[in-house]
Order: C-alpha cells, then sequence, then structure tokens
C-alpha cells in the first residue's frame, strides 16, 4: 500500500507500537513510501528495511514486472529456440536451419542481410544452408536475434532527449564495440560478446513499453549527479538491469548475456565465471556513450576503472577503439535496418 507523505509519521508510530509485528514502511530512493507486510521484526521509529527484506521486495518488483511482460508479449518462439540450439555444442547447422525455416519472414530477413555488402560475399546467397554454412552458427544466430529485437524498435518515440532509435543504435553499437574489443583482447567468444552487448540495455525498451508513464517521469527525473539506476529503483522499485535479467530468464538468454544485462554498470559485485564479457560490454557502453550513442539521450556515466584494468586496457586502447568503432558502423548499417 501506498503512503502519502503526511501519513508518514502516523504509519511510524503504528509500525513501532507493533513491536515484533509484520508491518514494515519502506522509504524509496527518490522519496515515496510503502507499507509492506513482512516476516521480519519491526524496528521502533526506523523507515528503512533490513537489507535482507528490501532485497526481497525489490525481487518481488522484479518477478511480478517480468511477468507482466510475459503475459503481453513474449519474445517469439523461434528466437528462444534458435539461442537454445545455438548454446548446445552437440548442435549442428541442419538443427539450426531446421529450426529458423519455420518464420521465413525472419530468415529471408537474415539472409537478404548476408548478402549485403558488410559480409563480402562473392556469389549470393539464396538459403539458410548456404548463409549458415558462410557465417556459421552464432553469427547467424546474432543476425536473427538481431532482428528479432531490431521489432521492438518499430514505432518510434520520444520523450525529452531520448529517442527509441537512438536506444537501439546503442544496443547495435554496443554489440559492434564488445565484438570489437573481444576481438582486439584474443578472446575467442567474440560472437557471444556481440549478443551481450545488443542486449545489454534491452530492460530499457522494456520498461518505455510496458511501464511507459512511469519510463517518462524517470527521463523526466534525469539529472547530474545520479545514474539510471538510481532514478529507474527511485521511481520503479527495479532497473532496467534488474528486469531485463528476470525477462532474459523467461526468454531463454545466455547466462553470459545474463550476466551481461544485470552487472554492466556494477561489474565490481559480479563473481561468476563471464567476468572479462561483463568488463567487455561495460566498456562498450562507455565508448558509444562517449562518442554520443547514449541509451537515454544522456551521458550519466559512472564507470569502473577496474573493468579498464582489468582487460589489460589503457584510456588510449578506448581511444583507438573508439576511432575505429565508427568504420565498424558504417561498414554494418546493414545490421541497424535488418
Ligand atoms: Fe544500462
Ligand atoms: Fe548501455
Amino acid at each position: 500500500m501506498k503512503v502519502k507523505q503526511a501519513d508518514r509519521d502516523s504509519w511510524l508510530a503504528k509500525c513501532a507500537r507493533q513491536g515484533s509485528g509484520k508491518l514494515h514502511l519502506v522509504r524509496y530512493i527518490n522519496g515515496g513510501y510503502q507499507v509492506r507486510v513482512v516476516e521480519k521484526i519491526c524496528l521502533a521509529g526506523k523507515d528503512t528495511m533490513t537489507p535482507i527484506t528490501m532485497a526481497s521486495s525489490i525481487a518481488e518488483h522484479v518477478q511480478r514486472a517480468a511477468r507482466r511482460i510475459q503475459e503481453i508479449s513474449t519474445l517469439p518462439q523461434v528466437a528462444v529456440n534458435i539461442m537454445r540450439v545455438v548454446e548446445d555444442p552437440r548442435s549442428s547447422a541442419a538443427d539450426l536451419k531446421e529450426v529458423m525455416e519455420i518464420d521465413a519472414a525472419l530468415s529471408a530477413r537474415v539472409i537478404r542481410c548476408v548478402n549485403s555488402s558488410a559480409y563480402g560475399v562473392r556469389h549470393k546467397i539464396t538459403n539458410l544452408q548456404q548463409a549458415i554454412a558462410y557465417l556459421g552458427l552464432k553469427q547467424i544466430r546474432n543476425l536473427a536475434i538481431t532482428a528479432t529485437v531490431a521489432d521492438l524498435f518499430r514505432k518510434s518515440e520520444s520523450i525529452g532527449r531520448y529517442r527509441r532509435t537512438d536506444l537501439w543504435k546503442h544496443l547495435v553499437a554496443s554489440g559492434l564495440c564488445a565484438r570489437m574489443l573481444a576481438m582486439r583482447l584474443r578472446f575467442h567468444n567474440f560472437e557471444d560478446m556481440f549478443l551481450a552487448g545488443l542486449l545489454h540495455d534491452i530492460g530499457i525498451i522494456l520498461i518505455d513499453q510496458h511501464f511507459h508513464e512511469s519510463f517518462v517521469r524517470v527521463i523526466q527525473s534525469i539529472k547530474d549527479g545520479t545514474t539510471l539506476v538510481e532514478i529507474e529503483k527511485g521511481i520503479l522499485g527495479f532497473a532496467h538491469t534488474e528486469l531485463g535479467e528476470a525477462v532474459g530468464v523467461q526468454w531463454g538468454f545466455p547466462d553470459a548475456t545474463r550476466a551481461a544485462i544485470r552487472y554492466h554498470h556494477q561489474t565490481a559485485s559480479y563473481r561468476g565465471e563471464h567476468l572479462a564479457l561483463v568488463r567487455c560490454v561495460e566498456v562498450a557502453h562507455l565508448i558509444c556513450t562517449l562518442k554520443g550513442m547514449s541509451s537515454i539521450g544522456t551521458n550519466l556515466l559512472r564507470f569502473n576503472p577496474e573493468s579498464l584494468s582489468g582487460l589489460g586496457m589503457t584510456a588510449n586502447d578506448v581511444k583507438v577503439v573508439a576511432d575505429d568503432l565508427d568504420r565498424e558502423m558504417a561498414e554494418q548499417m546493414s545490421l541497424l535496418q535488418i
């Protein structure tokens, strides 16, 4: 139950009287209070929850939001199947072809993209089998997922300096940049880097589409000295990173992609096996934002320098990659219009 500012003190008193009862008053970061029923002991006179209770409250919010998205829209089953097949090391080109050919329109978009100048084909590719043989399973997966996610951006929308089309550009640019970083750092999984970069801010477009009124307030609340995550948590109770990860579970995203979605703004707290990938995505996000291709039209960067040093990169390396990204973007224009 939401609590008005004017009623805050009487609710605090009620919680205090309750002693070890179950009512608790939660203060959200950007103002506003809510009374929650919790199993924790209520601390008299305190208007914040214990970390465990606060964490579970956020988790509840995220799960509820993710369920709502699941009810309204799902990633097409073909995209989910493509990710599942490509993640399975036993899969063959024939397996990928089998799941993709169910969607003729998607397959045609992928084939058209493979024939664009970006991939330098000598003889025109006319079917999926040739396309998969030419680019491999992971690159074809990436084209199919790019085409599917592009559909979320079909309807243009803008709020202040935020533009959906610019968010799409940020995602494609981050995917390309993460892949460039991975190649230059001699990582073997550069196509996984592309996918993670492409999807890292998917939570923003989901909030824009499914919680639009709150999203407008988020964008209008942007000011120097804050971060997008802080503003989202204050208004929605969860951040795009948390929602993106929860939806990523429902949509069957690979583990590494989910890690990048969840931790690209807080790599220091990530403790898993995909740390290099998460750091590459954070650096890619940084480079794209510094180049004026930000996710929300404003630069709210708060960057963890350990992400650079942990990858063995210097500020000069960032500059070199940033300069080369223009050429990569020009070559891969077909991805933006897939
Ligand atoms: Fe983000
Ligand atoms: Fe981003």
